[in-house]
């Protein structure tokens, strides 16, 4: 059995000069150095609009990325004390890809840190039949946490965070994707 881990990141907003670019940017580094490997990054961006067409490119392009994967990451921001309308439609437009696999939060926003989006996204994931980890990784007052670079200011404790967000990652992963081949997954 293949131990490797196929890693999908979905980016939480679509708005210009968002700043999810910089976290996700961080985040993807640290899955690259965990893993090993880089993850295939999902961007709401490139969707057309919000229509849910039938079929379109893009929801092609979702469900092909995220039905490889052993393993979501959700990189969010709080939108009005939930998440961000993009990162529902990517959810919405890759229906069932989510079965019995690990999903992960990197969050960020105000003084919250993006907290409340990931309890709201936890329950969407448990509904489509997926597995959110316990730990996160979140970022209060995010644009004071990076500097011009886009490198953290203090990385230890972010660090440790994700360290222990992709342990369950992996650990979760590995048996789920070993279970899914030995039985699919029944619904
Ligand atoms: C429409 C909107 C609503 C927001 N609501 C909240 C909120 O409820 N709580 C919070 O902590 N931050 C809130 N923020 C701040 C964002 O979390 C912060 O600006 C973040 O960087 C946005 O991510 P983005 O730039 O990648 O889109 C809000 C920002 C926007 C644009």
């Amino acid at each position: 059995m293949d131990q490797t881990l196929d890693i999908a990141m979905i980016m939480g907003s679509a708005r210009e000069h968002r700043f999810c670019d910089t976290v996700a940017s961080w985040a993807a580094a640290e899955v690259e150095k965990f893993f090993k490997v880089a993850p295939r990054v999902v961007d709401p961006r490139e969707q057309e609009g919000l229509s849910l067409a039938e079929t379109s490119q893009a929801k092609e392009r979702f469900q092909q990325k995220l039905g490889h994967a052993d393993a979501m990451i959700i990189v969010v921001p709080e939108y009005n004390h939930s998440y961000p309308a993009a990162v529902k439609t990517v959810i919405d437009e890759a229906y069932g890809v989510w079965k019995g696999k690990p999903v992960g939060f990197v969050s960020y926003g105000g003084i919250s840190g993006g907290l409340r989006a990931v309890e709201h996204l936890r329950q969407v994931i448990a509904e489509l039949h997926g597995l959110s980890v316990r730990d996160s990784v979140s970022f209060a007052s995010a644009w004071e946490q990076f500097d011009d670079e886009g490198r953290l200011k203090n990385p230890d404790r972010a660090r440790s965070a994700m360290t222990r967000m992709l342990t369950q990652i992996n650990w979760w992963g590995r048996h789920l994707k070993e279970s899914r081949s030995v039985e699919p997954y029944p619904f």
